[in-house]
């Protein structure tokens, strides 16, 4: 089995939502058969910029934990693990620490962003720098060749890669460098039409029962300017079109559409559409949510067997990188 290697995690400050699944689960749940993955939960990350309020965290680690296997990541085929339960790479962490130049962080661009968006947040810490550090000791403690992310994250790739090389410059060439493996997804809107986002409380989440989901997706804008049924209407300008782009046929589209053009139907009725095909996408979420919710040492075991392989892999870079660095 001479698979390349695939990394990815998510970040443990919320519930997955709908545009999680399409933008980046969809395609982890893809790789799997054809690489040797490995996906966590980055539940140390969270408290990057959570660390003053830390109650969601546990939470949306096993929300997380949960929607993994729900929506279709198998643990035979892929390691699953919880990143606080992998000490090892807290030693890469550091260790990294020692050569990593702090203006290296300091131009990471997300960094002066996240603080500018958090600014009701104290974010002048030192966890918070060494975010994309702490991330890159994920990615190489099991050398991964490939990290499939969304464009947001290519700032923190960048920095892994120069890290990467000046460990193997300095000492030995342990590391590869890992490269991003982006995921072209059609942006799923929230709602209320803006991008889907637990920040602005206008996302689906997969752990929405199919009565909030409906309630949802029923309260949603359309197109503003139709306001009667007569009116014909611009779907364009409708977010519910939008998300029939991605979970309807393209007859779908076209008939809805259509009717909404000439006013040959309602928005109840657009909705209607819409809302049996993302329970067609949910329903085996759903399925298997309720078997785990009702066998939780299902995730426990898993969650175990994924650190235990995880650690082995871990530790043999480890033994690499300590012999390098001149530790006994
Ligand atoms: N920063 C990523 C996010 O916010 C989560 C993450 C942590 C990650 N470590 C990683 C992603 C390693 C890929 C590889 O989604």
């Amino acid at each position: 089995m001479n698979k390349e290697r695939v990394l990815s995690g998510m970040q443990a400050s919320g519930k997955l939502h709908l545009g999680n699944l399409v933008g980046a689960l969809r395609n982890w749940v893809q790789l799997q058969d054809n690489y040797d993955c490995y996906y966590f939960v980055a539940d140390w990350h969270a408290l990057t910029t959570g660390y003053a309020d830390p109650s969601i965290i546990k939470e949306s680690t096993k929300d997380i934990l949960m929607n993994f296997i729900a929506a279709g990541l198998d643990p035979e085929k892929c390691t699953i693990f919880i990143q606080s339960r992998l000490l090892l790479h807290a030693e890469l962490h550091l260790l990294l620490s020692m050569i990593t130049p702090l203006s290296w962080l300091e131009r990471v661009p997300t960094y002066k962003e996240k603080q500018q968006e958090l600014k009701d947040r104290d974010l002048s810490t030192y966890g918070f720098l060494g975010y994309p550090l702490l991330q890159t000791a994920d990615i190489i403690i099991y050398r991964a060749k490939y990290v499939p992310v969304g464009i947001d994250q290519v700032p923190h790739l960048e920095i892994s890669r120069e890290i990467a090389r000046r460990f193997n410059y300095l000492y030995k060439e342990i590391f590869p460098e890992p490269e991003a493996l982006l995921t072209e997804f059609p942006k799923v809107v929230g709602v209320d039409g803006r991008k889907m986002s637990k920040s602005y409380e206008n996302a689906i989440y997969l752990s929405d029962s199919p009565k909030e989901v409906e309630q949802k997706i029923l309260t949603m804008v359309t197109d503003p300017a139709r306001i009667k049924k007569t009116d014909a209407g611009n779907p364009e300008l409708s977010p519910v079109f939008q998300l029939h782009k991605i979970f309807s046929s393209k007859e779908e589209q076209e008939e809805v559409a259509e009717g909404c053009k000439t006013a040959g139907i309602g928005c109840i009725d657009c909705k209607r559409v819409l809302i049996k095909n993302i329970f067609r996408v949910m329903e085996p979420i759903w399925e298997k949510r309720n078997e785990l919710l009702n066998n939780p040492d299902m995730l426990y075991d898993i969650a175990n067997k994924g650190t235990e392989k995880a650690n082995k892999t871990a530790e043999e870079t480890m033994k690499l990188v300590r012999e390098a660095m001149g530790l006994l």
